[in-house]
């Protein structure tokens, strides 16, 4: 107990800004997670293919970064135009922060993008515990040594908020998630989010999946939400369960359905390529193309030149693509289907001169075969 009382002392007494690393000393397990996170890595200087897009920006080459907003909201200075863009600790280990998350009070609708209002008071985060639902916990300084330490509720550090509703709908991930418009109006990119009076899943229950280990050091909660968020890491394996692929034989050949339970569309920013590809007897038979692929007088182009889209093959939010493949079998003719994606389209990697080969490779997420059915 009484290191607790001194690691507390210490942290409220010497560091001021709070920074993620901060949060390290109580929530080490989900602070190693939230490092390997897109979130912790969405700058250039972390993420290559932001960067190789960024540096063909026409703004780039007068410094001016316009990204910052939900690429990096905790470099503030860069943000507001006081300062240029430069490798610091902000942009290589923390850009969205822990507390750019966990301080959105309410998202305000925008037509460009949607944005994020924060809250203004310092160390005050909010949370989701169906548990202590509609509580506010405030950190007392004067009882920091008697009572917080040993009572059961409470951070030693901070203030938490259990009442806000975006943190158990998962609306706190769309001030950056929801869309982006281009100056003239045209929208690049779209979660196009659905709601469903089946479906109980939510962003944070399907990104943030319960894992194993405390979510803070001095209590032992057995699990906590994953702060992993990635799809670089292995996650998207995780997330393969929430698309189904079922086939069927039917009496022209076979009938393949591809079910998305997500509440948004899947594949729909402009660089990824969602792929099934479906051989006979282990040879290439058809090749869908899930994509979004945006231009301009019918070509593909850089987003911030786009004013129409010229394709649109997206799995959108709780739909089922039936594909049938009509095609006069044997009998012991063998089916197989994969379903996966590339993280950048191979022709825009190349464009953008990409050779890293985890970032270029095929990504299979399911695979079936058809005498398992
Ligand atoms: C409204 C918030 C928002 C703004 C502003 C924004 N982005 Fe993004 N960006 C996102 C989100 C959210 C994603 C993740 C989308 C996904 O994975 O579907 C993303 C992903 C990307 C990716 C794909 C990165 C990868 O590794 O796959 C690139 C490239 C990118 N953004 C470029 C830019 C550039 C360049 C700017 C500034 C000119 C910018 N973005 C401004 C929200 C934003
Ligand atoms: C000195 C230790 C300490 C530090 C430093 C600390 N926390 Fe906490 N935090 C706690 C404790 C203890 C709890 C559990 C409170 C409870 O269960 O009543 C907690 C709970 C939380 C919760 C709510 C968990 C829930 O029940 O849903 C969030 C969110 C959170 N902390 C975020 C942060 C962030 C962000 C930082 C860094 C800016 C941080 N914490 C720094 C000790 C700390
Ligand atoms: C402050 C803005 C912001 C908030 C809030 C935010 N994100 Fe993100 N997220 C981003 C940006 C920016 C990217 C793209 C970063 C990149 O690729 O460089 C991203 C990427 C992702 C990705 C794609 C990962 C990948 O590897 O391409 C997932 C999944 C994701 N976020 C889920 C979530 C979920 C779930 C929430 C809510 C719990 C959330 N995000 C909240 C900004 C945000
Ligand atoms: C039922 C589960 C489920 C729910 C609910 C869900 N997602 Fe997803 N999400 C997925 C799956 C599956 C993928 C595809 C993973 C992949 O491409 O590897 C995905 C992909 C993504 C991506 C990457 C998209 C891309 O093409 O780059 C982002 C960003 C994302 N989700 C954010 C969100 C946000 C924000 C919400 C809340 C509005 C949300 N998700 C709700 C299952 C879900
Ligand atoms: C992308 C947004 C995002 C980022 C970044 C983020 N969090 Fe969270 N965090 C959430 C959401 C949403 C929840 C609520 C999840 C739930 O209760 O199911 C949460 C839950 C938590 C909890 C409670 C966990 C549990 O299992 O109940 C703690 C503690 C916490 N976060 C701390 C942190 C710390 C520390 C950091 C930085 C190292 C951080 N978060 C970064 C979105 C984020």
């Amino acid at each position: 107990m009484l290191r607790i009382v001194l690691f507390s002392t210490a942290l409220t007494g010497f560091i001021l800004a709070a920074s993620s690393i901060t949060c390290k000393v109580c929530h080490p397990v989900i602070y190693k997670e939230y490092s390997t996170s897109i979130h912790a890595n969405s700058s250039i200087y972390n993420d290559p293919i932001f960067k190789a897009v960024w540096s063909k920006h026409p703004l780039s080459k007068e410094g001016k970064f316009k990204c910052a907003k939900c690429h990096t909201p905790n470099d503030k200075a860069v943000a507001n135009g006081s300062t240029i863009l430069q490798p610091n600790t902000i942009q290589k280990s923390e850009p969205i922060s822990c507390q750019n998350c966990h301080q959105i009070e309410t998202i305000h609708k925008g037509k460009f993008t949607d944005k994020n209002i924060y809250h203004k008071k310092e160390k005050y985060f909010y949370s989701a515990n169906l548990a202590k639902k509609g509580e506010k916990i405030l950190f007392k300084t004067n009882s920091r040594f008697f009572g917080l330490i040993n009572s059961t509720t409470g951070s030693p550090y901070h203030d938490i908020d259990y009442t806000n509703e975006n943190y158990y709908n998962g609306n706190m991930c769309l001030g950056c998630h929801s869309h982006k418009k281009t100056e003239n109006g045209f929208e690049v990119c779209s979660l196009e989010v659905k709601k469903s009076q089946k479906s109980q899943q939510t962003c944070i229950s399907c990104h943030m999946p319960k894992t194993l280990g405390s979510f803070v050091n001095l209590k032992d909660s057995h699990t906590h939400a994953s702060h992993a968020a990635t799809l670089r890491g292995e996650q998207y394996r995780y997330l393969a369960k929430f698309i189904d692929l079922v086939i069927n034989r039917t009496e022209n050949g076979i009938r393949i359905e591809l079910k998305n339970r997500a509440n948004h569309a899947l594949f729909v920013h402009p660089l990824r390529l969602g792929q099934l590809r479906v051989s006979l007897n282990n040879k290439l038979l058809k090749n869908l193309n899930f994509q979004r692929v945006i231009g301009k007088n019918g070509k593909p182009t850089m987003p911030w030149l786009a004013d129409s889209v010229l394709k649109d093959t997206t799995l959108k939010a709780f739909e089922t693509r039936i594909i049938d493949i009509n095609t006069t079998l044997q009998k012991d003719d063998k089916f197989n289907i994969t379903l996966g994606y590339y993280l950048i389209n191979p022709k825009a990697a190349k464009k953008l001169g990409i050779k890293d080969k985890k970032l270029l490779e095929f990504r299979v997420m399911k695979s079936i075969s058809s005498n398992q059915n």
